[in-house]
């Protein structure tokens, strides 16, 4: 079985749900607490055993690549005062040489589109595509889950979960047959997928939430450009030619996920991680816990 090493993290749309947030700060730098979003995601790969970050990114993103850069004239000025833990914080993220790249998307002309810009990076092996958008809070890391079925069953993973109660018909939602050994009954074949199925006709209520890992064939499909829903070119509708040819599980993975692309998720991540930090979590929680009481409205 080929080990997934690359990981490609499409970061070029337009973010409208979250605007004007994302005007001039790309959506996916934008803070869950303490840290960028990207930060959480990019230690996700980390922990799944990810080598090498393939960044699809859009006009105006720059900062991204900042941001995984040295910053000489802060780190400099941190080292002179000794402040030595937050310059380690700030030099946390740092890849190794080599472990990062960056293509530009000149058009957002969907997110198969922007996956198919890293094929000749990817080449002929499996890889993970993570977006970044959906903060995936678990231990083991949803994609380390999402590589463990790989290794086990091997061909096409798709990540799925639970939609809330009612709401399965704004999401693409997954059509399952038989159960695969193992894993808790939570991996399973996968024999379709519809975008936004109408109330009543969804085959189940399991939506794709983010995490895949994907054969290099893909790519061929991807090729067609066809465009779909939204005149978009769409990663679903390339999978949906190759799981002619190929297989695919989809996994229910355990853990919470955070639409960060959204305000109110956004908002909600960000009190989920206040809520578990190594040293805020009790001064986090007693703000909140002020704020909703109607306390902490003057401001302290
Ligand atoms: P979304 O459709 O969820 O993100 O795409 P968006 O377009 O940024 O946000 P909204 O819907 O307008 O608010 C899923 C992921 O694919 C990337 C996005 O950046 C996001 O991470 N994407 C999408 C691209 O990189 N390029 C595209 O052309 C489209």
């Amino acid at each position: 079985m080929t080990r997934v090493r690359k990981a490609v993290l499409p970061v070029a749309g337009l973010g409208t749900r979250i605007l004007p947030a994302a005007k001039t700060t790309p959506k996916n730098l934008l803070n869950v607490f303490d840290r960028p979003l990207l930060s959480h995601v990019v230690a996700e790969g980390r922990a799944a055993g990810i080598e090498h970050f393939i960044f699809i990114v859009g006009r105006g993103q720059g900062g991204i690549e900042d941001y995984f850069d040295r910053g000489y004239e802060l780190e400099a000025e941190l080292a002179a005062k000794g402040k030595t833990e937050i310059l380690e914080a700030v030099r946390a993220d740092l890849p190794r040489p080599g472990e990062m790249s960056f293509v530009r998307q000149m058009s957002p002309l969907g997110l198969g589109h922007a996956v198919w810009c890293a094929r000749d990076l990817i080449g002929d092996e499996p890889f993970a595509v993570m977006l970044p958008d959906m903060l995936m809070d678990a231990t083991p890391a949803a994609l380390a889950q999402a590589v463990e079925a790989h290794d086990a069953v091997g061909g096409n993973i798709v990540v799925v979960e639970p939609a809330p109660p009612g709401e399965a018909h704004k999401y693409g939602i997954v059509s399952l047959g038989g159960v695969a050994e193992g894993f808790g009954g939570r991996l399973a074949a996968m024999t379709g997928m519809v975008e936004k199925p109408p109330p009543g006709t969804e085959p189940s209520n399991l939506f794709i939430s983010g995490r895949y890992i994907l054969q290099p064939r893909i790519f061929e499909a991807l090729a067609a450009h066809e465009r779909g829903a939204g005149g978009e070119i769409q990663l679903t509708d390339a999978m949906l030619r190759l799981l002619k040819s190929q297989e695919f599980h989809a996994l229910r993975y355990e853990g919470a996920t955070y639409d960060c692309g959204d305000p109110v998720g956004l908002l909600r991540a960000n009190v989920a991680y206040a809520m578990k930090h190594p040293t805020l979590a009790g001064a986090a929680r007693e703000a909140v816990t002020r704020l909703l009481s109607g306390d902490g409205l003057a401001g302290h």
